[in-house]
């Protein structure tokens, strides 16, 4: 899977369905990308009419990974990226913004939704310098995707664990902290967990009504969280500045960009 290994040694995935939304595609309609169907489009549209800000949303979450690897990379210093939970690909995706300020970036994208498969070569364009790889893997499975990381990643280097709107999808709390515990505690000193999470706070009182539909019309289930709850994945990790804030505050390129209720946060291991 990796670029050595070369595109056509990615797994084949069951085919994608059509008949019924899944998030990777709804995300990328409300992104305003091509990849989605029908029935992507007909919840995305329903969502967004009891949830106006939700494209808002996508879009700030997008503004954030962009800025925070950015900031991991030109002024932190990170080299190695585990994106789990990539979506389908878009503009900016990690190993772009990572390998625009060093090529020799080297990421490792991971992902369990069968359409983002079928794209994955797309995200398999490093720099030759560089590497990228993709997993089809499930985030409740933290070892094989430490495995499989580490046939691309140097685990004894500093890494930056992505886990950007995906931590949602994990319906138990204790088992989303075991994660994000197991992930950290396999990388040293001087990583970094980024995250993005949805809640009901920051003005979201109506995710409540937009998540139950969802969970009863699209794939998989999906959760809110309280700033509180999605703080406990920072435990034992230092915050950086500004700590965690809606998505679209944290350290925005522009001064005026709307809050929208989305957390996101960055944190170093020490
Ligand atoms: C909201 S999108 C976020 C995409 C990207 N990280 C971003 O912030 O723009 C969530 C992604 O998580 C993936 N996902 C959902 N459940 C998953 C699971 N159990 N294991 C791995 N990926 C999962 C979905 O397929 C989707 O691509």
């Amino acid at each position: 899977m990796s670029q050595a290994g070369g595109v056509d040694a990615l797994p084949t995935a069951p085919r994608p369905d059509p008949s019924v939304a899944h998030n990777a595609r709804v995300w990328n309609y409300w992104l305003g990308g091509k990849d989605n169907f029908e029935s992507d489009r007909a919840v995305g549209d329903r969502i967004r009419s009891m949830f106006p800000v939700i494209g808002e949303v996508a879009r700030a979450d997008r503004r954030f990974l962009a800025r925070v690897v950015r900031h991991l990379a030109g002024d932190l210093g990170v080299r190695q990226f585990l994106d789990i939970g990539t979506g389908l690909p878009t503009a900016d995706n990690t190993h772009q913004l990572a390998q625009a300020v060093d090529p020799r970036s080297r990421v490792v994208y991971v992902d369990n939704d069968p359409m983002v498969l079928v794209h994955a070569r797309a995200l398999l364009t490093s720099s030759p310098e560089g590497a990228t790889d993709y997993l089809d893997a499930d985030v409740h499975r933290p070892e094989e995707i430490l495995a499989g990381a580490a046939r691309t990643l140097d685990l004894d280097q500093p890494v930056a664990v992505m886990m950007l709107g995906i931590l949602n999808f994990v319906q138990d709390t204790e088992v989303a902290v075991a994660i994000v515990r197991r992930l950290l505690d396999a990388m040293p000193s001087g990583s970094y967990l980024a995250l993005t999470h949805p809640t009901v706070e920051l003005g979201g009182e109506a995710n409540v009504a937009a998540m139950a539909f969802w969970n009863a019309h699209a794939s998989p289930p999906i959760r809110a969280r309280t700033g509180a709850e999605i703080g406990r994945f920072f435990t034992g990790l230092e915050l950086v500045e500004p700590g965690l804030v809606s998505c679209a505050r944290w350290r925005p390129d522009d001064a005026d960009e709307a809050t929208v209720p989305q957390y996101g946060g960055l944190a170093r291991k020490p």
